[in-house]
């Protein structure tokens, strides 16, 4: 996908979008949730946030006991969406440093961050690999990450649980909630739908030995590799 594309798509559409859309499923909440608390945070502690789309990510360390005693760094591509994501952060009293840009190459000294976190971003970049060893490098030793990589087609997976969780709903009668997710979920596929279909021919998608393979290139052997077959997405977390 062309940058420029890629810049327009994620500052008009999606980052406006997602919100309403794909932040409302209940499996992309879960498993924000979950991948945000594999993370330890300590008082004064540098987090990088790479991707950080609307900035779910920064309100979640937010919420953690001493969440807002951490140093918070969000990179983006969308420039747009690096405001959403301050602003959300400045409500909660925490200001982010919010800089515009490409997780490939990232603009800091090496193991100048305690903690990298990076979700749902990897689907989107031209070199994966490239933006691994950029955030593992900026990452100090000892230091602990979380980053997702595609394994599947996710669309198919979460269409399929909204749909079972939508006639759930209806069969115990919860019309309002039941609506709800229908609209959220159809959203969600209206929002990705350009997107997938323009990156889908270069979307690198990933399996167990090759990401055991980049990580082992990467000299990374303290880590934990968990498939969400929902979202269809390894996890993967550790420490340099
Ligand atoms: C699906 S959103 C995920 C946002 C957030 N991490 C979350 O899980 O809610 C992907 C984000 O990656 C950003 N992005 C795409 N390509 C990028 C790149 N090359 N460098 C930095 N950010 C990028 C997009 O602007 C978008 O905000």
């Amino acid at each position: 996908m062309s940058s420029r594309f890629q810049n327009f798509y994620f500052d008009r559409v999606y980052t406006l979008a997602y919100d309403l859309t794909v932040g409302q499923l209940p499996a992309y909440q879960r498993l924000q949730s979950s991948s945000l608390a594999r993370v330890s945070i300590f008082f004064g502690c540098e987090v990088l946030v790479v991707g950080s789309g609307t900035g779910n990510e920064l309100l979640g360390l937010l919420q953690r006991p001493g969440g807002p005693f951490v140093s918070l760094t969000a990179v983006n591509l969308s420039r747009r969406s690096l405001v959403m994501a301050s602003r959300k952060a400045r409500r909660q009293g925490k200001a982010v440093e919010a800089l515009q840009m490409n997780a490939e190459r990232l603009a800091f000294a090496d193991g100048r961050f305690d903690r990298i976190l990076c979700l749902h971003t990897m689907d989107f970049l031209a070199d994966p690999a490239t933006a691994t060893r950029e955030m593992l490098r900026v990452l100090r030793k000892g230091g602990e990450f979380i980053i997702s990589y595609p394994s599947g087609d996710g669309i198919g997976g979460v269409a399929a649980v909204a749909v079972g969780s939508v006639l759930e709903k209806l069969r115990r009668g919860r019309l309002t909630g039941a609506l709800k997710e229908a609209l959220a979920s159809v959203g969600a596929a209206v929002a990705y739908a350009s997107l997938a279909l323009s990156v889908k021919p270069q979307r690198q998608i990933y399996s167990r030995p090759a990401l055991e393979r980049l990580m082992a290139s990467l000299e990374i052997s303290d880590y934990e590799l968990e498939e969400d077959d929902i979202y269809r997405d390894f996890i993967v977390w550790g420490r340099r």
